[in-house]
């Protein structure tokens, strides 16, 4: 896992973005995963910015959402589908059909998961998986307890993930749907490179956990620490529970030129 502890939103979103970026530039058809959330936010404004100003297309690059509320209607401002294509897809310039997401309007959920994995396996796998992480540990919404070797499935959410996201429904915790399709935690293992932005205190404690915790289903994000290739981008508060904090600000800062992101 390398560990990267910037200054601000906006160096975060800069080393995101050129991770994107230099991943088009070698392989123009890459397929991304997308988080929803306010974590990739400032990778989402920087790649709007330079697809804007021509440095980054991605015309002929694809689309995996990582999770879905079941409950809400198509056009429901909240739907992760609406959510993904205004802070972020309509933004740029993918080709129209280019992003899936998994169908939680279906009437028949576990095909519509199944129907899910094939879709990100006929694609090629996804290349590059940007990750926020819930307070509580949670990836997509793998809420703790999720099986470690989980695929895309309908989950019950957690009373602490509807708390912290009933700020997107008018502060009414009512409104939160209960449940939602995610992809599964081997689902999200399967991508060749995982970006995961964590930011503020509030994320300190899962932060700590995901980098130098035991790895435990009640703490679903420390699977990411068997997966070969991590890149975690910090603020300083989200990374102030860190043991070796230290140490990943002075292998970053030695870090080869040559390495990239
Ligand atoms: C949400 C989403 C996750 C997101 C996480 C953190 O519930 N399902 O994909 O990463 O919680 O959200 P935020 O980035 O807004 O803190």
């Amino acid at each position: 896992m390398e560990i990267v502890i910037l200054p601000d939103n906006a160096a975060i979103g800069r080393l995101g973005a050129d991770a994107v970026g230099n991943l088009l530039q070698r392989k123009p058809a890459a397929v991304l995963g997308l988080a929803t959330g306010s974590s990739p936010l400032s990778i989402y404004d920087e790649l709007a910015t330079r697809s804007a100003d021509g440095s980054v297309s991605f015309a002929k690059a694809s689309g995996f959402t990582l999770d879905e509320y079941v409950g809400l209607p198509a056009d429901h401002p909240e739907s992760y589908r609406n959510v993904i294509d205004k802070d972020f897809v309509s933004r740029v310039d993918f080709a129209s059909g280019a992003i899936q997401a998994p169908n939680a309007l279906a009437e028949d959920i576990p095909a519509a998961c199944a129907a899910y994995e094939s879709a990100i396996a006929a694609a090629g796998g996804v290349d590059l998986q940007i990750l926020g992480i819930g307070t509580d540990g949670h990836i997509g919404f793998n809420e703790p307890g999720s099986s470690l070797a989980s695929r895309t499935r309908i989950k019950t959410l957690a009373r602490q993930t509807r708390i912290d996201n009933a700020r997107f429904f008018g502060g009414n915790l009512d409104a939160v749907p209960t449940h939602c399709l995610t992809q599964g935690l081997a689902t999200i293992m399967a991508a060749r490179h995982v970006v995961l932005v964590a930011t503020g205190p509030g994320k300190a404690e899962a932060v700590h956990h995901l980098v130098e915790g035991a790895v435990s289903a009640l703490w679903p994000a420390t699977i990411l620490q068997h997966h070969p290739h991590v890149t975690v981008l910090l603020d300083g508060a989200a990374a102030s529970r860190l043991q070796l904090a230290g140490y990943y600000r002075e292998t970053y800062r030695a870090k080869p030129a040559w390495q990239g992101i």
